[in-house]
């Protein structure tokens, strides 16, 4: 097995092993609406020989946006402006998946309004945010409710498949995790309560999203903190909600500020341990640059697909490179093939 043998899990036909994971370009100028930038930006990727684009996290209500300047997929005028990326990049032989977010307390958008964010707890992330209000029952079911709505949408927009963001700290992440989440009722103290929500919002999702096409979660596996979720932890959440996910995405941080210990392909291992202990296809992320550390992860089964983010912004052409200097007969993008095989017309 190498970067270039295909990949097959429900409707994806994936022509590599390459992701390009959820990045947020944070340049929506309307109301989470989508431009030429972020058009632009993904094709790109996709001419340049991606298997996989997820597109970068997309807010399922305004205030799960991370920031003003999100993607949104709240209101059925989002889609149009999705489907035009989507068909964008399978003209070039990727498939496309969206990332579905709420942020929880990491909501920085309109920011004048101190009463907008919710989370498990009223705890802040830090000093420079907003103290979330404590979501409701009620609220909490509205929450599941957009992701269900979202799910929809991202099925109309043509999407193969949908990644739930329930990493980084944002609000699934935060009901996850025991440092955010200090409740007292069924969605707070052990893993089955903190799991909850995230079962709910998958449960939901399953009643509208086709069941023909793949569902991803995106976990962080540990908090890098001593009180924080742990990879042990993490084990349990994964096999608590498997049974709703087709492959898990698994990162680490951002529930609170931790000092990480960075190297090349540092989460590589939390891969590793959640896809053998627990069984499920993963995606491998993290500081990976380099093919050799590709193949190591693929041939060592450490993973079943890995994610390159900042590696393919400076250079999206990077998997048609490797294809080309080890003779990889792979079919270039139209007048790309003149580029890479040295042909003239
Ligand atoms: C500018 C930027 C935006 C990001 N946006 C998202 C996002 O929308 N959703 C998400 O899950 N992760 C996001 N991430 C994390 C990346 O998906 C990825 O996990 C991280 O960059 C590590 O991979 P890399 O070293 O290959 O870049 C973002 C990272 C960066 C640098």
């Amino acid at each position: 097995m190498n970067v270039f043998t295909p990949y097959e899990i429900k409707n994806l036909k994936l022509k590599n092993r390459i992701v390009f994971p959820p990045m947020d370009l944070y340049c929506s100028k309307g109301e989470g609406v989508l431009n030429d930038e972020h058009y632009v930006h993904y094709v790109s990727r996709a001419v340049g020989g991606v298997g996989l684009i997820i597109m970068e996290a997309t807010a399922v209500v305004q205030n799960g946006r991370i920031s003003d300047q999100c993607l949104g997929i709240w209101d059925d005028s989002h889609v149009e402006g999705l489907k035009r990326v989507v068909d964008g990049v399978r003209n070039y032989g990727a498939a496309i998946a969206l990332q579905l977010n709420h942020a929880g307390r990491k909501c920085r958008a309109n920011g004048d309004d101190l009463n907008y964010t919710v989370a498990p707890s009223p705890i802040s992330f830090d000093d420079t945010y907003r103290v979330p209000k404590e979501i409701s029952k009620k609220e909490i079911d509205e929450v599941v409710a957009h992701f269900r709505e979202a799910a929809k949408r991202a099925d109309q927009a043509g999407f193969d498949a949908i990644e739930i963001h329930g990493a980084h700290g944002y609000l699934i992440s935060e009901f996850l995790s025991p440092l955010s989440n200090k409740r007292m009722d069924e969605y707070g103290g052990n893993i089955d309560n903190r799991v909850r929500l995230l079962r709910e919002v998958l449960e939901a999702v399953h009643e509208v999203w086709p069941s023909h096409k793949a569902l991803l979660l995106r976990l962080s596996a540990t908090d890098h903190l001593p009180e924080g979720m742990t990879l042990e932890e993490t084990v349990q959440v994964v096999n608590r909600v498997k049974d709703l996910v087709d492959i898990f995405h698994i990162s680490s941080g951002g529930v609170q500020q931790a000092s990480i210990h960075l190297f090349p392909g540092y989460q590589i291992g939390l891969s590793e341990t959640i896809k053998h202990r627990c069984q499920v296809p993963t995606i491998a992320v993290g500081l990976i640059k380099d093919f050799d550390v590709i193949e190591e992860i693929l041939g060592n089964e450490r993973a079943d697909l890995v994610a390159m983010g900042r590696a393919l912004f400076r250079n999206p052409y990077a998997v048609l490179q490797k294809a080309f200097e080890k003779g990889i007969p792979i079919e270039y993008p139209g007048i790309y093939e003149e580029a890479f095989l040295d042909k003239l017309r």
